[in-house]
């Protein structure tokens, strides 16, 4: 059996409650079903600021850089507000990100059955919901320079934040949305601001170079991304695949998620290029969320996200389709059965803490595994 490496980085608040779910199923599938999977574990954000100065040290780098996948919970909280800017929580895991090279992010939006009551909008709005939002991660505003705060000296300052994109940018991060989009219901939906930002402008013309040339039966069109966020909330089915860039996209998937019912129910897989000799690519699994201070603590967090974001990890690091869709099934199943945790509690249901929800989820993906 080929190795499988797992580098686990609970991170800060309901992070490390999160992985804790996913650890009992790395634990199960390795005990019952012989999975094999190796796992180490590593610092990152506050907790990491907090042992090392820095928001994930180079020993957990080289760990990252080493592992077939990286499972990450979440980071950040009030106790850094005041930390220099470098080492915020939030710096180790966009280095993560630009030094393993996972441009493309993938944040499916899936409205489980029995949610469809819990989203802020009509259950016909979201009912059946399955989109994907495929986000650029290593560049754009995030990483572009100049990014500075300057003193102009009257009383004054100046804060420069810089988006860029190349070309070979864009072109891969749209590869990956025609290629995904041909697996579902071949539709990508191209968002950018080209009325207002260059590099809109050139986002809009090498998503539609890159469709005429290699992808020209999958269906695209194109949106202004403030217009792509009112339609997500409007008629959110009216699309198949988004694809955007690394700002829209952290904004747009937000809003996804309270399609589904939750911010606890969105998981994210950040993936590199394939290798060209072996197939086999850089990963990390993030929940959309993040460390949700105002809950850490209380055993009240969903697990869902993290446990869904593992879903994603079996499917594109090791081609466990068939555990990845028994996992989500097992989600669905104790979904219908009625258990919530708070974030997605309404009449009826019975509401269970973290812990709670996580056991139910091993225990349904094993009875499916028999
Ligand atoms: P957040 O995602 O942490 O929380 C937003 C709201 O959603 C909160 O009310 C929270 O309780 C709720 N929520 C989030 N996840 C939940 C879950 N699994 N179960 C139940 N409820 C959940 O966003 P925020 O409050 O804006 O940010 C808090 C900190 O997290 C900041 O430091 C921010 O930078 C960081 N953050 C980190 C990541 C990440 O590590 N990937 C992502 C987003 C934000
Ligand atoms: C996300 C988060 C991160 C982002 C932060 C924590 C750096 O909001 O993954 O959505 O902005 O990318
Ligand atoms: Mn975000």
């Amino acid at each position: 059996m080929a190795s499988r490496k797992l580098l686990l980085l609970p991170g800060d608040g309901i992070g490390p409650e999160a992985m804790a779910e996913v650890r009992k199923l790395i634990a199960a599938m390795n005990e019952r079903l012989g999975a094999g999977f190796e796992t180490e574990e590593g610092l990152v954000g506050g907790c990491a600021y907090d042992a090392h100065g820095q928001a994930i040290s180079e020993e957990d780098m080289a760990k990252a850089m080493a592992a077939d996948a990286v499972l990450f919970g979440a980071v950040g909280g009030p106790k850094w507000d005041a930390v220099p800017y470098e080492a915020r929580p939030e710096a180790g895991l966009l280095r993560l990100r630009k030094d393993m090279e996972l441009f493309a992010n993938l944040r499916p939006a899936i409205c489980y059955p029995a949610l469809a009551q819990s989203s802020s909008l009509k259950p016909e709005v979201v009912e059946g919901l399955d989109i994907l939002i495929i986000r650029e991660l290593t560049g754009g505003v995030y990483f572009g320079e100049p990014k500075t705060i300057t003193d102009l000296g009257n009383g004054q300052k100046r804060a420069i934040d810089t988006q860029v994109y190349d070309t070979f940018e864009i072109e891969r991060i749209a590869g990956v949305a025609f290629e995904l989009a041909r697996t579902r219901r071949n539709k990508v939906c191209s968002m950018e601001k080209r009325n207002v930002m260059k590099s809109g402008v050139l986002w809009n013309e090498v998503v539609t170079a890159t469709h005429k040339a290699k992808y020209p039966d999958v269906e695209l069109s194109h949106m202004l991304a403030d217009a792509g966020g009112m339609q997500l909330v409007r008629w959110p089915k009216q699309f198949d695949v988004i694809v955007t860039d690394n700002l829209f996209g952290d904004m747009l998937s937000d809003v996804a998620a309270m399609l589904t019912g939750s911010l606890g129910m969105l998981p994210s897989a950040s993936l590199g290029a394939p290798d060209a000799k072996t197939g086999a690519r850089k990963a990390l699994y993030e929940p959309v969320h993040g460390s949700a201070p105002d809950i850490a603590g209380k055993g009240i967090a969903n697990p869902i996200a993290m446990i869904a974001s593992f879903a994603m990890c079996l499917r594109y690091s090791f081609g466990l389709v068939a555990e990845a869709d028994r996992l989500e099934k097992a989600i669905a199943a104790v979904l219908d059965d009625g258990l919530r945790t708070r974030d997605i509690l309404s009449d009826g249901m019975t509401e269970v803490g973290t812990g709670a929800m996580g056991d139910a989820i091993v225990e349904k993906f094993l009875a499916l595994s028999a």
